[in-house]
């Protein structure tokens, strides 16, 4: 397949939409910040049988990074990137620069709504303003019908999804299931930064995971206890720090003392120096 068209600033990609608009075809948006694996093609794959056109968003967003986080070294492999996306289908690309999405005298962001709070809001504090800053620009920019995430970043969906429903965006969001190795290790950009013993203890999240939801389905509904079970399991297998081992309400994210169904595991933990975070939903 061509490779995609990429478009480099805001005008051209406002020209592109009008044009589209003009015709009457819906627009799926898919916003990334590319190192492309198969979990972001998944999320292609859903636009591309959803939208009549899919826009897929390239871009490394400074504000969701703190300065201690690696932004710098945040992987950029746009070539690559866009070949995998010829091979999925016909998709047009907006990889913008920071000047483009961030000009000189930009000055607005979005206050994250309340599910921002816990979990990766105490670890990673300003990310999701930063996320639910540009994701509303992605909206606004791109015009699109629908926009599509991954279950993989499941606070981060929760506060788009809140932010749509409070500030009345006209966008439909969808949620795709996280796209695992066969070994059960979550597709992630920063998988690269792994060694072959750190990629061996990542498969502790994923495996923590199984066990907890098999303890709560065969009965297990005192969430404390699982929640230090699970930390003790990571702990057990060798990562470098655990951030969290939750058991939270899927819509507000809460921590749950007694599990009722629905509820979300969470884990976000560290191995060697790259951070990892995994989650699963038992309903
Ligand atoms: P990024 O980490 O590149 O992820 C882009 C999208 O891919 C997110 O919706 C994420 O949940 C999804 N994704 C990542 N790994 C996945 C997996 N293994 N299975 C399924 N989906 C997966 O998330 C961001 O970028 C940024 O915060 C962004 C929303 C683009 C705003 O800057």
């Amino acid at each position: 397949m061509l490779l995609p068209e990429v478009l480099r600033n805001v005008d051209s990609l406002k020209n592109q939409v009008g044009t589209w608009k003009q015709v009457g075809k819906t627009i799926g948006v898919v916003p990334t910040m590319g190192a492309l694996h198969d979990g972001h093609l998944s999320l292609v794959r859903a636009s591309l049988t959803e939208a009549d056109v899919t826009v897929v968003t390239i871009f490394v967003n400074p504000t969701q990074f703190s300065p201690t986080e690696d932004l710098d070294s945040y992987p950029q492999t746009l070539e690559s990137d866009l070949d995998k996306l010829s091979d999925v289908g016909n998709v047009w690309v907006f990889a913008p620069a920071v000047t483009e999405i961030y000009p000189a005298d930009f000055s607005t962001s979005i206050l994250a709504p309340a599910v921002s709070e816990p979990l990766e809001g105490e670890h990673r504090p300003n990310h999701f303003g930063g996320v639910a800053t540009v994701v509303l620009k992605l909206f606004n920019l791109t015009e699109a019908n629908f926009a599509f995430f991954g279950q993989k970043d499941f606070q981060q969906q929760r506060v788009v999804q809140q932010m749509v429903r409070d500030l009345n965006v006209p966008i439909k969001i969808r949620v795709c299931p996280i796209v695992r190795e066969p070994d059960g290790l979550a597709l992630s950009s920063r998988n690269v930064y792994l060694s072959s013993d750190e990629r061996e203890i990542a498969l502790s999240l994923s495996r923590t995971l199984n066990w907890a939801v098999g303890q709560i389905l065969s009965g297990q509904r005192d969430g404390y206890e699982l929640m230090v079970e699970m930390r003790q399991r990571l702990i057990d297998a060798g990562v470098t720090r655990v951030d969290y081992a939750a058991v939270a309400d899927p819509h507000s994210l809460a921590t749950m003392e007694t599990i009722q169904l629905p509820v979300v595991l969470l884990l976000a933990a560290t191995v060697g120096t790259t951070r990892l975070i995994d989650n699963e939903v038992v309903a």
